[in-house]
């Protein structure tokens, strides 16, 4: 499998095939053994990936460095402030040089919605080498892959008639990307999961991945279906997602973006809400959490939640997407 799809991006889910998202599970589940019994996998020896972060990050930039040590390579961090980027150097120039230097290129730049995927897609034009998107405006692949395998852990491989809740929640604390609600709608589907998004009638997601989520549940025969009722999606769902993300329009305002979501106070993800749930259904959340406006610490730290089984298998679809494309 190592190297099966060399040279291949991965800029969104949608890129690749279903046969090729197996594989990269696949490899996951190889890579997790291996780390966790100690068992060497020096699959990528001598091979440099630069990571390009235009925002924060705790997650990804550490699943993807430690991963591709443990892979016998070595990560660049390249911050976008304090790089040539921030003096407007163009993506040609970056990708055909980067490209040049090493085996890899991987970029978060997810704040600002019609930029992110665009800039990346840029640079995998002129690079050589493979394009990792690390979350951008659209979506946020390594995310969802990483989801995908934790639900399939817990549930097994058939996942058709599971109950997916994807619905916006409460946080103060700024305007997050819609990335991983529109990575969500778009691939839980394609894997047979019936999808629920909800939301408040202001924080729309985007129409072409909201047109990408309404095909791939067709072609699936799965249903989606968008409530503005944060209980109606928890009734009788398997899987609750509940996150923030911010107003599409108002990116550049965040204390517009606020004001608003300061009107939703209650769309928090508490014990009574799980309770409308099913008795054996899990809390997920791609972390960092709002906690105690996204959810109650009674949920997150509770018996349903499986945030931090989510949260390593980061490193481990990291791995894998490495491992396969560079
Ligand atoms: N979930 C996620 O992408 O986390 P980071 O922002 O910490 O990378």
């Amino acid at each position: 499998m190592i190297g099966l799809h060399r040279g291949k991006d991965y800029i969104s889910t949608q890129d690749w095939t279903k046969n090729e998202l197996e594989s990269a599970l696949q490899t996951a589940n190889r890579l997790k053994h291996k780390f966790r019994n100690d068992i060497p996998h020096l699959f990528l020896p001598h091979k440099t990936i630069f990571l390009i972060f235009f925002d924060k990050s705790t997650r990804t930039r550490n699943s993807f460095e430690a991963g591709i040590t443990q892979l016998g390579g070595h990560a660049h961090y390249i911050d976008s402030v304090t790089s040539q980027i921030s003096h407007g150097e163009s993506p040609k120039d970056t990708g055909i040089i980067l490209s040049s230097y090493g085996h890899g290129i991987a970029i978060r730049h997810d704040l600002i919605p019609g930029q992110g995927a665009t800039y990346m897609r840029e640079i995998a034009k002129w690079a050589d080498k493979p394009v990792i998107n690390m979350q951008c405006d659209v979506d946020h692949p390594c995310q969802t892959l990483g989801d995908l395998m934790t639900i399939r852990e817990r549930f097994g491989t058939n996942l058709r008639g599971l109950k997916m809740a994807v619905t916006w929640a409460y946080a103060p604390s700024y305007a997050k990307p819609m990335s991983v609600p529109q990575g969500l709608i778009s691939l839980m589907p394609r894997f047979g999961v019936d999808v629920v998004l909800a939301h408040p009638p202001e924080y729309e997601l985007m129409g072409e991945s909201m047109r990408v989520a309404k095909e791939n549940a067709k072609k699936s025969r799965v249903k989606f279906e968008v409530t503005h009722n944060m209980d109606e999606a928890f009734e009788n769902a398997d899987i609750v997602y509940p996150k923030s993300w911010g107003v599409e329009s108002l990116f550049n305002q965040p204390e517009e973006s606020l004001r608003i979501a300061e009107k939703y106070k209650s769309w928090i993800c508490d014990q009574r809400r799980m309770e409308l749930a099913n008795p054996d259904a899990v809390y997920m959340h791609c972390l960092p959490a709002d906690r105690g406006n996204e959810v109650t610490d009674e949920v997150i730290d509770g018996q349903q939640s499986i945030i931090y089984q989510q949260a390593e298998n980061r490193l481990h679809t990291a791995k894998s997407i490495m491992a396969l494309t560079m």
